[in-house]
């Protein structure tokens, strides 16, 4: 069974395909209404069906259209109207059910640790919509976003500013997987997490931690950065945000970047903190083309998963 948990678990041809396969479906479908279901409908007959332990415009939408579009069905579940999570049944019953009604689970949770449990007990594929460890569709369509716009990314420098989070775990492996630099500026305090930067390491990734944005932006073909809180992140928020100002992404970071490069956020985006309406609202900014790509990628990674 294929699960899609997170991008070090693929092997990086898949992790190619499902690229190459989104960007395919989208040019085949650039005449179609938006709402247009395509005419073979790959995904007819099944079902996904989505947790969401946290809040989501993009990932359920993008999930939602994904499906829609390739002749599928969806349930979406809030886990405080199912009894999952509640203490009056197991995951492992909670998992054996949902095994039975659909094809195909995609779950956005508060802990990866349960994420991992819940997916042990499912006779079906899941896919990881988030959790407080990694973001493995969001980087897919990252990789798409900019492949689309500048070529391919082996080689290319990618700068990541402000918290090490969820997201930047997944850009770690997909720098690994896609043999692209990452260089990343962060607070000592908020580095991304030490294992995923080991392993990394150990496969010879070109990754670099520095407290300086200035050095990180250098150059870049592409600066990215995202919320200094994320959602359930425990911290003392305003001290979090007073360590983290200095890696704000503003008109002067993107000077040092190269002249053509892009500016990339998942959203949402706290304006004025992570990232400046100048540089949200500018030339360089392709996050609405990001968010958009969302749905191509979503398709190919269920039809992987399905395959
Ligand atoms: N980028 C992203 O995953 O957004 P949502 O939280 O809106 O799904
Ligand atoms: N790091 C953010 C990403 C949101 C898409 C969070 O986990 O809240």
């Amino acid at each position: 069974m294929k699960n899609f948990i997170n991008i070090a678990d693929i092997d990086k041809k898949d992790l190619r395909q499902i690229i190459d396969k989104a960007k395919l479906q989208k040019k085949t479908r650039s005449n179609l209404e938006k709402s247009a279901v395509d005419p073979n409908s790959p995904l007819a007959d099944k079902t996904l069906i989505m947790i969401f332990e946290k809040p989501s415009t993009r990932t359920r939408l993008s999930f939602e259209l994904a499906m829609k579009q390739l002749g599928g069905q969806l349930l979406v579940l809030n886990p405080k109207q199912i009894h999952y999570g509640s203490g009056d049944e197991s995951t492992h019953d909670t998992a054996k059910v949902l095994s039975q009604y659909g094809d195909i689970v995609m779950m956005r949770a508060h802990k990866h640790k349960n994420f991992l449990e819940f997916s042990k007990h499912l006779d079906i594929p899941i896919i990881n919509g988030l959790t407080n460890l990694s973001h493995p569709c969001q980087i897919m369509s990252d990789i798409m976003t900019f492949e689309e716009l500048k070529g391919p990314i082996s080689n290319k420098k990618i700068a990541w500013l402000g918290d090490g989070n969820n997201i930047v775990y997944s850009l770690i492996e997909a720098a690994t997987k896609f043999n692209f630099e990452l260089s990343i500026a962060c607070p000592t305090k908020f580095k991304p997490d030490k294992t995923i930067v080991k392993w990394a390491k150990s496969k010879n990734a070109k990754i670099l931690i520095t407290k300086n944005p200035e050095e990180a932006a250098n150059l870049a073909d592409c600066v990215m950065t995202d919320k200094w809180v994320s959602m359930g992140d425990k911290v003392k928020k305003k001290k979090k945000k007073k360590l983290l100002k200095p890696y704000q992404v503003n008109k002067k970071i993107m000077k040092l970047a190269k002249k053509d490069a892009i500016f990339m956020h998942c959203l949402p985006a706290n304006r004025g903190e992570e990232v400046t309406n100048e540089v949200m609202d500018g030339k360089q900014s392709v996050v609405w083309l990001e968010a958009l790509n969302r749905i191509h990628v979503q398709k190919s990674i269920i039809q992987w998963c399905l395959k």
